[in-house]
């Protein structure tokens, strides 16, 4: 079983990754990557709007591993002007010299808006690749058909309940690879009787399965945890594998119908950030979680 892909001449990405959205920044942080590290992980992702950028350089620079040794992703927040200055303020914060990758958190502004910026970014060595992040097939050709560099990779919301095959096919038809966030269903369909079974027949918990699902495509994932128990349980996942029969029976419970779009319902634009608000305002009077990505 791989363990890593070649997503750029010369750069491999870990398929396992550690992913932080949500983990408050400070000793949160600090102690979730400090712990993944132990594990084993040796990818972690993160991002311009995540906050906590700073704790992830923390931890990496407690962990005494070599620079070298851990691939670091950050990504551009797009509701900003300029990716090149932003990405040298990442680097201030993570404490390093350059990002393994650089992404386009989402097309906001167009899907080639960041992009001449992300080259120069990747020209000037602050980025040994880079690429983008919630691109359907129409955004990354109307990219691809402007820029001088392939994006290395597309980030998505990637499951079997988010089975994008369409997109993914497409993906690497042109040359980017995927890489999956959500792998773990962000935790809502861990009881799926189906997975459950699956998970059952292998003596694995459905974390594992659905990881397993991605990393036997070769697709990356980055699972999120803030529990030290899950965070080692979550990586392991070189150790078996999955038979075609029950491959067809995860694949099956795809609802996306194969898309080739990225994102259902895109949170980056006006009527997406309205929903956003509404979310977080229901959930704040205790109506549980809505959230989508
Ligand atoms: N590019 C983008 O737009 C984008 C969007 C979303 C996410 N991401 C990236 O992808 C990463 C992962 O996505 P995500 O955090 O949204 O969702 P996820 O990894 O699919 O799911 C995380 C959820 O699953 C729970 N969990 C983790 N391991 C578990 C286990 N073994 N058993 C049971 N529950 C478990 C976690 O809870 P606990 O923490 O309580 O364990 C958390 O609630 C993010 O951290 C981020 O780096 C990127």
């Amino acid at each position: 079983m791989r363990r890593e892909i070649e997503i750029a001449p010369g750069v491999a990405m870990p398929l396992l990754g550690f992913g932080v959205f949500q983990i408050p920044a400070g000793a949160a942080t600090e102690e979730a990557v400090g712990w993944a590290l132990e594990a084993g992980y040796r990818h972690v992702d993160t991002a311009q709007a995540y906050g906590n950028e700073a704790d992830v350089g923390r931890a990496l620079q407690r962990s005494g591993l070599a620079r070298e040794d851990v691939f670091v992703t950050t990504k551009f927040a797009t509701g900003r002007d300029d990716p090149v200055a932003e990405l040298e303020r990442s680097l201030g914060r993570l404490g390093i010299g350059e990002v393994d990758l650089y992404l386009v958190h989402n097309p906001r502004g167009g899907p080639r808006r960041a992009w001449p910026a992300m080259e120069r970014a990747l020209e000037s060595g602050l980025a040994r690749s880079i690429g983008v992040s919630n691109f359907s097939l129409d955004e990354l050709d109307s990219l691809l058909a402007a820029g001088s560099v392939r994006p290395a990779v597309n980030q998505v919301q990637f499951s079997p309940f988010r089975y994008r095959r369409l997109l993914l096919e497409g993906c690497r038809a042109r040359g980017v690879e995927v890489e999956g966030y959500g792998s773990l269903t962000h935790g809502r369909e861990l009881d799926d009787p189906t997975l459950a079974a699956v998970a059952r027949q292998h003596r694995r918990t459905p974390a594992q399965i659905l990881l397993r699902w991605s990393i036997e495509r070769a697709v990356a994932v980055i699972p999120k945890s803030v529990h030290r128990e899950r965070i080692g349980e979550n990586a392991a996942i070189f150790d078996f594998e999955l038979t075609a029969e029950d491959i067809a029976r995860l694949d099956a419970l795809d609802r996306t119908g194969g898309a080739a779009i990225a994102v259902e319902r895109p949170w980056w634009t006006p009527r997406g950030r309205v929903r956003r608000v509404r979310r977080t305002l229901w959930r704040r009077l205790g109506g549980g979680s809505r959230r989508d990505q």
